[in-house]
């Protein structure tokens, strides 16, 4: 298969991208890194990636940010980080990409553990997930020529120390199990799915 992975480089989609590239041919993008850089907080930069990569059997994203920060912090201005970036980034990605992606092929966004297990400072992207998991379901109800449209929602991965921080008590979840979530979407049959990797 010809597969877009957007967020390639990143800490989940470093490890997507290398289990994928043994059997795939695989075209990476990132904002800075990736063989095209694109802004998916865009839809012209989306637009013009497209245009370049031509048709494709599967689009997988493991982009995505927002804002983690206290409620009372936040405002209609940091809100839209999560918004124009995680929500609209990905989604904008499926409403450009339904136009050259190939009959039978497949999109996979990727959600989050927040939207089901709120954390402290997590309400941008409790609610960002929210929207994509909606939007998933939507979706796949709509897409034609058998295109198939499903996201995982990890919790925080082993490698993100990061975050851990923001997620007491959450054991962090294995790359490995977090990767196969991401293949069985690609090269399984669902639709409208969610897979949640806890
Ligand atoms: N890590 C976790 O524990 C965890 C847990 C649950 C859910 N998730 C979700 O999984 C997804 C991936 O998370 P991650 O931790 O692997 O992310 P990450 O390490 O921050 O990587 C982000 C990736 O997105 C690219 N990117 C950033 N801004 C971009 C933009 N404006 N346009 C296009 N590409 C852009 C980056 O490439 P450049 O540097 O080249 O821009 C990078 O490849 C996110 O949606 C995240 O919310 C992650």
């Amino acid at each position: 298969m010809k597969i877009v992975i957007v967020g390639a480089s990143g800490t989940i989609g470093k490890h997507v991208t290398a289990a994928l590239q043994r059997d795939h041919e695989i075209i990476t993008a990132g904002s800075k890194s990736g063989n095209y850089q694109i802004d998916i907080r865009k839809p012209d930069s989306i637009r013009s990636f497209f245009e370049k990569t031509g048709p494709f059997d599967a689009l997988v994203s493991t982009t995505g940010s927002g804002c983690f920060a206290p409620l009372s912090t936040l405002n209609d201005h940091n809100f839209r980080i999560g918004i124009d970036h995680k929500m609209m980034g990905q989604i904008n990605l499926v409403l450009e990409g339904q136009h050259y992606i190939k009959s039978n092929g497949s999109f996979t966004l990727s959600s989050g553990v927040v939207f089901d297990e709120p954390v402290l400072q997590g309400a941008n992207l409790s609610a960002v997930n929210g929207a994509i998991e909606g939007f998933i379901a939507a979706a796949a109800i709509e897409l034609t020529n058998g295109v198939r449209i499903n996201g995982v929602s990890p919790g925080v991965v082993e490698e993100a120390e990061h975050f851990f921080p923001f997620f007491p008590g959450h054991i962090p979840v294995k790359m490995e199990v977090v990767v196969q979530a991401y293949i069985k979407c690609i090269s399984g049959a669902a639709t409208g799915k969610i897979f949640k990797v806890r």
